[in-house]
């Protein structure tokens, strides 16, 4: 028995297959194309770890993709490649459409061709699971009660939409060619691992090297955070138990504004490594010009997991953060590798 993650080498990706070679002894076909999210160094705790095979390959590649379906005969695939981030998305739409909507097409054509090929009884064991957001539901007004798996997809922004675009196809592999998939709706993760783009290991980051931490527009603009192990073992419960062809929301019951979770992290890092000056962290903080498009708020129902697969989140936005905060003050070394002249150039071109 095999299974095959995409975008494993990536921030949510690798924390889901580094949790699921410690759970599991079988081996793990991590498809990954390594743009600039995507980092080898994420893995390294499995050095010597036989079950890991990294292929470094575009999940758009189809004939590449067919070999390696051929070759290892995955019981499951894993679809976490894609391009995550919004600002990025809104400098340079093309590569969101090129991985996001056609990537994904191009994965499920090679899904559909191993299918048909499959004997009833893989059929039966068989699932694609396909990593979303709840950005594909649009914006809340500020007393809508949280997003259902039935909410209506408004997506906003170029990466939202290519999301969205990418459930529906999806979706529509389930409708016509009856391929089991089962795709997972989830809110602002955070954790090891994730890049210094996005808002909590940027203000980390800033905050360590006494650099402007930015805040869009008022900062009230209000996310629902989940901690990464949590998100991780979501995905392993709905693998496990979900009803193929159906949606799950996955959310941390962690509502906050920007500038509350950037005060909690400025606090925790006051406490832990306080600044030489005795000044706070939150002297850092400079409101800057808003997103465009910007959503003002995303909330998760997550009845439905919590109700039908008995899953609920361990971490409280104050746990999960003291352990990010924790992780990122330990592996320093790993920030400054990743940290290179392409991200100097992203963030000088992002914030000034
Ligand atoms: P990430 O940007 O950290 O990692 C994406 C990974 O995909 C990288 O390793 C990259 O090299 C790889 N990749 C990109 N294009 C590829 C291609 N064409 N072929 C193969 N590999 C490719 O993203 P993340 O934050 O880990 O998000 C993973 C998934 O979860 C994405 O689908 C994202 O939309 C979704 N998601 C993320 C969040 C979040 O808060 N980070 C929340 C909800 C949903
Ligand atoms: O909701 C799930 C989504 O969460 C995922 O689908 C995306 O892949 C992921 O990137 C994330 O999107 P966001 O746009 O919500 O995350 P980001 O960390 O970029 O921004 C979080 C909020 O903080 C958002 O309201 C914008 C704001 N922000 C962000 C940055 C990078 C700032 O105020 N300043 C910043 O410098």
């Amino acid at each position: 028995m095999t299974i095959m993650v995409t975008g494993g080498a990536g921030f949510i990706g690798s924390n889901f297959v580094i949790e699921w070679l410690s759970k599991h002894n079988e081996p793990l076909i991590n498809v990954d194309k390594l743009t600039y999210a995507g980092n080898l160094q994420n893995l390294d705790v499995l050095e010597g770890d036989s079950n890991h095979i990294f292929i470094q390959e575009d999940i758009g590649n189809t004939q590449a993709i067919d070999q390696l379906l051929k070759d290892y005969k995955p019981r499951f695939i894993l679809n976490f490649a894609a391009e995550s981030h919004v600002d990025r998305s809104i400098h340079s739409p093309e590569e969101f459409i090129q991985t996001n909507i056609v990537g994904t097409f191009h994965l499920l054509e090679s899904i559909r061709n191993y299918w048909n090929d499959m004997s009833n009884k893989d059929k039966n064991n068989f699932r694609f699971l396909h990593i979303s957001t709840d950005e594909v539901y649009g914006s809340l007004e500020s007393s809508a009660p949280p997003f259902t798996e039935t909410h209506r997809y408004n997506p906003n922004s170029p990466y939202s939409a290519s999301k969205a675009a990418s459930d529906h196809l999806v979706r529509a592999y389930y409708k016509t060619y009856s391929i089991p998939v089962l795709t997972t709706n989830c809110s602002n993760n955070y954790g090891p691992y994730q890049f210094p783009e996005k808002l909590i290991p940027l203000t980390i980051h800033n905050a360590l090297r006494i650099k402007d931490i930015p805040l869009y527009g008022d900062g009230q603009q209000i996310r629902d955070w989940l901690y990464v192990g949590d998100h991780c073992s979501a995905i392993r419960h709905i693998l496990k138990e979900g009803n193929v062809g159906e949606m799950y929301n996955v959310g941390g019951y962690n509502e906050m504004t920007n500038l509350e979770v950037v005060n909690t992290i400025c606090e925790i890092l006051d406490e832990l490594q306080p600044r030489l000056d005795a000044d706070s962290y939150k002297s850092l903080i400079k409101f800057v010009k808003d997103r465009p498009g910007h959503d003002r708020r995303y909330a998760i129902n997550a009845t439905k997991i919590e109700k039908n697969l008995n899953w609920k989140p361990t971490e409280t936005i104050e746990t999960g953060i003291q352990k990010t905060i924790q992780w990122y003050l330990n592996n320093q070394d790993w920030v400054a590798n990743i940290t290179n002249s392409d991200y100097r150039t992203w963030i000088s071109k992002q914030y000034t």
